[in-house]
């Protein structure tokens, strides 16, 4: 492998944590030590001393039947009861949950007192509509309250949910529902974007009209729209969770009971069910809320801006935060609406002390100038983090200047959709940070670095793959309905004892890790996980196109933009007006992408060519197609079947764009 990422060089620059900074924090030195010398000790003190347990567990981890882990062991808890109602018994009913705000300015202040009134009567309207315990809820809505009363409520009765990002099609909407098996649909007329209603409502109606096991969609009214009605099948949230009784008894359920299942891209085309349960994940997220995050419940404002429909949004919006008992701020809408300034001026709005958001989010602001922050003020906050993609160490120091006022320490952390918590991050308090670098795992993790042969090393600067060494309590349990495909995926590249994550990875001088981008066919685009396989087989299920390569190249805002190669049929290359890049049908493409699989995975750019380079055995040579869609020369083409299809490729392009 070559390392083709920043140089870690270009920035010698290092952070020292502020004394008073590291007086107060949650994160301290000797949790390195505690868990160092007593792993499975380190994470059953956690799990004590963060989560309310109706009965405890007996046995910290079981890997007896490894990778199938289970933490926790006979534990009973119920992860509702402790987002919400132990936070009111203990005294706290008043304090602000969730502060609302709409992208047109309306605002909700949502106590915990009154979230425990929501999760209850959400709770008790999907018993109406038949939901038990261990049924599946697919959860398609944008960011707003009732999303998190139908995650915590679906908590409360133990029934898996499964959310579906806003922004995926009816199609991908489909393939979820239809993989978990969902029996309800939880969803809204539509959310507010950059000013407008856009709907969502129609995209469950199409992914309805196949078979399907849905009984019920429940509705919530956020924007008025008209929607289409199934009389037997819709059901006005309005209608049926008002009239429900406030109150709601939660029962206990195993600590290794299914919590969620959260899709995500892999190298094939299907997307896996990524599921994680309830003792393990929920201790991970609130520890490492506490520990990363440093949040303290009874003095921060805490935001993180991620959507709910991705990972960061269930572990830093909904169940690690809540289980905390902190105060945050949710806001529906896009960053520039109704001016560039508007994360800022929410900052001020509502004191935000801890900002937690992601590197293409800043790449942004930076493109959009130093003014606009400047004009409010952000004197509170005291804390931000960046998670999704490797921070530049560029877009990290402007965070700190320009967001930070050149005080607040920076949090790189890295995880996945898989590991259900941070796993690789400074302790604010404790770490001499270093931009650009994740640095360290926190305590209770651990990580290596392997070469090619699988062999661990610790020289600077060698370029490896990032592996986990063990268990972790947010770990996920397998990919819903495929225990092969975990065990593949994760647990055999480099044999059964190691995690491999799908990260290159490289240590610096100072043993801090930095990390590289994937080494899959997984691409990260904006911080979303996007799969090549996905996008190739949503173009070639186009009547016009014959094949197609996907393949990430780098972007300057998004970090890596989708870029298309398509070899189109017979008839459609006679009826092409230009070759190359433009026309209709290039929209045509685009557009259809976007309805397989949603506008997120839409190519930045297709490329209309003859042919595709290929091995002497028929494997797409991604590499190659990489170099012309950045303008690179083009590398070493001698394995290629047909040397001449480079020169052929871009001989197209240049002829025709
Ligand atoms: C990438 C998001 C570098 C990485 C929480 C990982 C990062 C994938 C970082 C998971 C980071 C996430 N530095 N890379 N701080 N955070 N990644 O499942 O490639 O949406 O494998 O989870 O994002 O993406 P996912």
């Amino acid at each position: 492998m070559t390392d083709d990422s920043l140089s870690s060089h270009a920035h010698e620059m290092d952070f020292a944590p502020d004394p008073a900074f590291s007086a107060q924090a949650n994160g301290t030195a000797d949790l390195y030590d505690a868990a160092a010398a007593d792993h499975e000790g380190f994470w059953a003190e956690q799990a004590r001393s963060r989560i309310t347990w109706a009965t405890d567990f007996e046995r910290t981890l079981d890997w007896d039947d490894a990778p199938f882990a289970k933490w926790f062991v006979g534990g009973r808890l119920n992860v509702a009861h402790n987002c919400v109602d132990r936070h009111v018994e203990a005294g706290n009913g008043d304090r602000v949950a969730i502060h609302f705000e709409g992208e047109g300015g309306d605002t909700r202040a949502i106590t915990y007192a009154d979230l425990q009134r929501e999760v209850a009567k959400t709770a008790n309207a999907l018993t109406e509509l038949g939901v038990t315990t261990g049924d599946t809820v697919a959860i398609y809505m944008p960011m707003i309250p009732e999303t998190v009363f139908t995650m915590l409520a679906c908590a409360r009765l133990g029934a898996p949910h499964s959310v579906i990002f806003g922004g995926f099609s009816a199609e991908a909407l489909h393939t979820r529902i239809d993989d978990a098996q969902c029996k309800v649909v939880v969803t809204t007329d539509g959310q507010f974007r950059r000013g407008k209603p856009s709907p969502l409502k129609p995209a469950v109606d199409e992914a309805l009209q196949y078979p399907n096991p849905v009984e019920k969609v429940l509705v919530v009214r956020r924007t008025g729209t008209d929607v289409a009605w199934s009389e037997d099948r819709d059901v006005w949230w309005h209608d049926l969770v008002e009239r429900q009784a406030d109150t709601h008894e939660a029962q206990p359920h195993d600590s290794e009971h299914p919590l969620f299942i959260l899709y995500t891209s892999g190298t094939t085309g299907k997307p896996k069910g990524i599921f994680h349960t309830s003792g393990g994940y929920l201790t991970q997220a609130a520890y490492t809320n506490a520990v990363v995050h440093d949040v303290h419940p009874e003095s921060d404002v805490y935001w993180c801006t991620a959507d709910v429909g991705w990972v960061t949004g269930h572990s830093y919006i909904v169940y690690g935060p809540l289980a905390n008992g902190a105060t945050q701020v949710m806001y529906e809408g896009t960053p520039d609406t109704p001016h560039q300034g508007r994360w800022w001026e929410l900052i001020e709005k509502y004191g935000v002390t801890v900002l937690y958001t992601a590197p293409t989010a800043i790449r942004t602001f930076m493109k959009w100038g130093d003014d606009i922050p400047a004009k409010f003020d952000l004197s509170s906050v005291r804390l931000l983090g960046s998670v999704g993609e490797p921070i530049n160490p560029e877009a990290w120091l402007w965070y700190r200047k320009h967001i930070g006022g050149d005080r607040a320490p920076i949090v790189d952390t890295w995880w996945q959709t898989e590991t259900g918590g941070i796993m690789i991050s400074p302790l604010p308090g404790v770490t001499t940070l270093e931009p650009g670098s994740a640095q360290r795992p926190i305590p209770g993790i651990a990580a290596e670095i392997l070469d090619d042969d699988g062999q661990p090393f610790t020289e600077a600067e060698k370029v490896g793959y990032l592996v986990l060494t063990k268990p972790w309590p947010a770990m996920l349990r397998g990919i819903w309905g495929d225990p092969e495909r975990y065990k593949d995926t994760y647990w055999s590249r480099f044999g059964p004892k190691y995690y491999f994550a799908g990260d290159g990875a490289k240590y610096d001088e100072k043993g801090n890790i930095w990390l590289l981008g994937r080494v899959d066919d997984v691409m990260n685009v904006s911080g979303h996980r996007l799969s090549t396989a996905e996008i190739e087989s949503a173009l070639v299920s186009h009547p016009k196109v014959a094949e197609a390569a996907v393949v990430g190249a780098s972007d300057e805002t998004t970090g890596q933009a989708v870029c298309a190669f398509v070899i189109l049929r017979q008839e459609a290359v006679e009826e092409a007006d230009e070759p190359g890049e433009g026309g209709d049908l290039v929209q045509e493409l685009r557009n259809h992408v976007a309805h397989e699989i949603g506008p997120i995975a839409k190519p930045r750019q297709i490329m209309i060519v003859p042919e595709l380079p290929k091995t002497r055995s028929g494997k797409i040579m991604r590499r190659l197609l990489k170099d012309v869609a950045e303008n690179r020369e083009v590398g070493d083409v001698t394995t290629l079947a047909d040397s001449s299809v480079m020169s052929m490729i871009q001989q197209g392009l240049t002829g025709g764009s």
